[in-house]
């Protein structure tokens, strides 16, 4: 079902308009109203993730390979944590190294928690994690 769309005024200095207009348009937006409601989601996405909420989410790990040691202690991680982990997509990057992408689903501190705990390991060069809601959002 559709919301109703409901229109208001704000009232902002000059300068300022005049900087996000350019953001937007460096973003590639068309118009105010979306980038507005997005920045409004997002705002909202982040105090779910903040609070403790539920959110959906995608853990990314760049690591070498031939450090056998660093892939049992990844796998007992994610055992672990198995329940927040909907599924995990391994790529083959060059001889050497992997990239590993994780999906999430949960409360925001036990991934956060996972999250961390990946990303900390020694031989991980780098990782990231990126959150979303985890349930249908305005
Ligand atoms: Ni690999």
């Amino acid at each position: 079902m559709d919301d109703i769309i409901y229109r208001f005024g704000v009232s902002l200095e000059k300068s300022l308009i005049d900087k996000f207009d350019m953001l937007i348009r460096r973003r590639k937006y068309t118009n105010r109203s979306k980038a507005i409601a997005d920045l409004i989601r997002k705002e909202l996405i982040h105090t779910t993730w903040e609070t403790g909420g539920n959110i959906a989410g995608a853990i990314i790990l760049l690591y070498n390979h031939h450090k056998r040691e660093l892939l049992a202690k990844m796998t007992d991680i994610q055992h672990d944590y198995q329940k927040f982990i909907v599924s995990t997509q391994h790529i083959h990057l060059d001889h050497d190294n992997c990239l590993e992408i994780i999906a999430v689903k949960g409360k925001a501190d036990e991934i956060n928690t996972l999250a961390d705990k990946l990303i900390s390991l020694k031989g991980v060069k780098h990782g990231d994690i990126s959150f979303t809601s985890s349930k249908a959002i305005p």
